[in-house]
């Protein structure tokens, strides 16, 4: 994107124009005792108290992010998931019924899924056979007269779902460049990657927002915390849309104390890349298994010769996996967590007894 094109040229209308909602605890900051500003109760019947509404900006949580990643307070959000910041770029940039979102199938299924609830066209150009981007094809649609002013979403998954590979940095950077919208970076998985993340890039382009996560390396998928990295004109936007209490005080509790633990979860992800790689062996040696793709994930996408007739059967012996055999490039593949040992013992020694 041109430098000195400004994200509020990108906005919809309505959402540069409207008034965000103040809540109580927006418009107040201090060091009161008393709180009668929120309607809420002064009681608490759970063990944890979470009688009073929690932070809207999870301003703590933001804190120890922003010194854990060595990036600005201003360039953080926090939402409730990852996905809740796809939906809140969607509805800040993409003008429904007329502006296109880019995606690169096989990919993330939510993508597709917000485009259209927000009613937006996605333009697919699919990975290339070895699952990288396509930067060529992209680049040729970028100067189309037919989409030029159009255009203002890229997604981009990196590590892949459910390809499980990395996307090559310098194409990433050159995208964010040459695009005429915003970048979106989905970062779920880097914490299993041994490829470079591509948060630094924040600070260089203010139409990059890279999206990570607390669901998987840090096992937290069930309390719903994910993080925006971006140019602070975007988190402002995200701040501006989002539910005013969008993170339950709950959540931002578990995420703090989760950051406490880095060490152990460090080690965790350790633990899953080396069972990632046991795994990819034992399935290797199925003589049903056609293909293990190489992984920088927690999960395995795999090929065999009849993928509906292996979810089929691991279902039925209480296993469940992914199938994937319907998602384009994907015809024959299912794709497979790298669960706890146990359940990876399991799963093989049932594998081995089914035949397709
Ligand atoms: C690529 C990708 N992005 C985002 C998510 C959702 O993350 P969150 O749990 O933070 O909403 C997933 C979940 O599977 C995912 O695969």
């Amino acid at each position: 994107m041109n430098s000195d094109q400004k994200i509020s040229s990108l906005l919809r209308k309505n959402i540069r124009n409207m008034k965000p909602y103040s809540s109580a605890r927006n418009e107040y900051s201090g060091n009161a005792e008393v709180f009668l500003d929120a309607n809420e109760n002064y009681r608490s019947f759970f063990t944890v108290p979470v009688n009073r509404y929690p932070d809207p900006l999870s301003r703590e949580l933001v804190e120890k992010i922003s010194r854990w990643k060595g990036l600005e307070p201003e360039n953080i959000c926090i939402t409730n998931g990852s996905d809740e910041a796809i939906d809140l770029i969607y509805r800040a940039f993409a003008e429904p019924a007329s502006d296109n979102a880019l995606i690169m199938p096989p990919t993330y299924g939510v993508y597709q899924v917000f485009a259209e609830l927000n009613n937006v066209e996605t333009i697919r150009v699919p990975l290339q056979e070895d699952f990288s981007i396509d930067v060529e094809g992209l680049s040729i649609l970028f100067d189309h007269r037919d989409f030029v002013h159009t255009l203002k979403l890229l997604f981009i998954c990196s590590p892949n779902n459910p390809t499980g590979n990395a996307m090559n940095k310098d194409d990433i950077a050159g995208l964010v460049q040459s695009f005429p919208g915003i970048v979106v970076v989905d970062e779920a998985y880097q914490d299993f990657s041994s490829s470079p993340s591509c948060i630094d890039l924040v600070k260089d382009f203010q139409n990059l927002a890279v999206l990570q996560t607390f669901s998987k390396a840090w096992g937290m998928a069930g309390a719903r915390v994910g993080m925006t990295f971006s140019s602070p004109d975007i988190i402002q936007v995200l701040h501006k849309i989002k539910y005013p209490y969008n993170v339950s005080k709950l959540s931002q509790h578990a995420a703090l104390e989760a950051l406490d633990k880095r060490e152990e979860v460090l080690r965790g992800i350790e633990e899953i890349k080396n069972s990632r790689e046991q795994l990819a062996h034992s399935l290797k040696e199925l003589p049903y298994v056609e293909h293990v793709f190489p992984s920088d994930a927690n999960f395995l996408l795999v090929r065999v010769t009849d993928a509906d007739k292996l979810y089929e059967e691991l279902k039925h012996h209480g296993i469940v996996i992914r199938n994937r055999s319907s998602q384009y490039m994907c015809s024959g593949c299912v794709r497979i967590t790298v669960g706890s040992p146990a359940e990876l013992d399991r799963l093989i020694e049932t594998m081995k007894k089914i035949q397709l």
